[in-house]
């Protein structure tokens, strides 16, 4: 190539560079099962191509462990380019501090309003009417998992919802199959908290979580719940517990256990295992009592950088994840529901239509992490811990603990 051929290939070269002037961004999440890391590559390479680049910051373990590493990383001047959270108060004291990109006017341009839905997510990313995270999914934690062929194959009817499960547990126990599989920490609240939405019902719930109603959580109705905790923790041997949440799900999938309280991100598991709704497995939400679904999910936040070529690639991310091609092919595979439903659902699955049709009827209620800040939930973690792993503590102990938890939980 001659001299000049040369020169204009590196200008080409140059301009081509300058005009996308493209950046990576770390993105943080705790996205490490094999449905999840399915999901989060939708989000990486639908960003990808727009250009930047997406490095994956994966923390494995769960938001308990991954939550304190990035606030930290935040706090002491380490930031990544964005980062997953849930939604609700985790990020309030990073938002406080100014050190979190303020994603307003990007929000009003694209009409985030008019689109995401349930509005209460755009609601837990607004701080004193600024928009500061993006809502991506809707996950709710009140679903039973049930691998059907476990219960065929047993000659038992598939349970249709956590009494029948509870009732049938002792004859699947008899037949050498773990009735319900557990996994330590957080698992063992959102199964307990899924015992207490079903038993005391949603209103009491939310009067509890949100109202901070400590006569109603030490009083009778809340025994009941309580109860029906220690009914479920004598259907575990607690040798049976395992390490993440994703083993608890793959037993189930591998019919070594019956059935598994999780959220819908479990779904993703049974996908990536090729099982079908309906035929391999059940999935019931408000564990088949009362159809309800709480409006947790995830959020991402974009901690400021001081690279200018980050900040607008850190806009062109939160913008991407809301794109609707981009939402359809993440909560696919993730098992959550959209945070937009103008998109195309044709390829959803039972769990998810099921799913939808609770939300279009409006029974959802918050998460608790949009009712509670995270030290009085993890405090009620322990508790329920505690109370399933040592059989020697009373219903009224446990119950005593809990609503001092409620007494003393900071307001909202
Ligand atoms: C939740 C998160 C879900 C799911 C789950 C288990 O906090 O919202 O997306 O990943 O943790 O890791």
């Amino acid at each position: 190539m001659n001299k000049f051929a040369v020169v204009a290939a590196m200008a080409a070269a140059l301009i081509s560079t300058t005009a996308i002037q493209a950046a990576d961004v770390e993105v943080t999440h705790w996205w490490t099962s094999g449905g999840e890391a399915a999901a989060v590559a939708e989000f990486a390479k639908a960003f990808d191509a727009t250009g930047n680049k997406w490095v994956d910051g994966a923390i494995a373990g769960s938001g308990d462990t991954a939550r304190p590493i990035i606030i930290s990383r935040i706090l002491g001047g380490n930031p990544m380019g964005a980062t997953q959270l849930n939604p609700g108060k985790d990020a309030d004291d990073l938002v406080a501090a100014g050190l979190m990109v303020d994603l307003t006017d990007l929000a009003a341009s694209e009409g985030w309003a008019d689109f995401i839905n349930p509005a209460s997510q755009l609601a837990s990313c607004t701080y004193d009417g600024r928009v500061y995270c993006v809502p991506v999914n809707l996950h709710s934690a009140q679903w039973i998992w049930i691998n059907r062929h476990v219960y065929e194959d047993a000659g038992m009817p598939v349970p249709k919802d956590w009494f029948e499960f509870v009732a049938t547990a002792p004859d699947l126990a008899a037949k050498g199959i773990i009735p319900l599989s557990v996994a330590n920490g957080w698992p063992v609240q959102t199964l307990l908290a899924d015992i207490e939405v079903a038993v005391a019902g949603v209103d009491n719930y939310v009067k509890v979580y949100q109202g901070r109603d400590v006569e109603l959580a030490a009083g009778p109705e809340y025994t009941k719940v309580w109860e029906a905790i220690d009914a479920a923790r004598k259907l575990v041997d607690p040798a049976t517990l395992v390490p993440q949440w994703n083993d608890a799900v793959a037993l189930v999938v591998q019919g070594k256990a019956g059935a598994n309280v999780m959220g819908d991100w479990a779904q993703g598991e049974f996908a990536v295992a090729d099982m079908k709704a309906g035929v391999d497995y059940d999935c019931l939400p408000g564990l088949g009592v009362t159809p309800v679904l709480d409006t947790g999910g995830d959020v991402f936040y974009f901690p400021k950088n001081s690279d200018p070529e980050v900040e607008k690639a850190q806009l062109v991310l939160a913008s991407t994840l809301l794109q609707k091609d981009t939402q359809v092919a993440f909560n696919l595979r993730k098992g959550s529901l959209p945070i937009r439903q103008d998109v195309d659902l044709n390829a959803a699955n039972d769990c998810m239509k099921k799913g939808i049709e609770i939300l279009q009827s409006g029974a959802n209620f918050p998460s608790n992490s949009q009712m509670m800040d995270r030290d009085s939930l993890n405090q009620i973690r322990d508790i329920y811990n505690n109370f399933f792993a040592d059989q020697n503590v009373t219903v009224a102990e446990a119950q005593a603990q809990f609503a001092d938890v409620i007494r003393n939980a900071p307001p909202l």
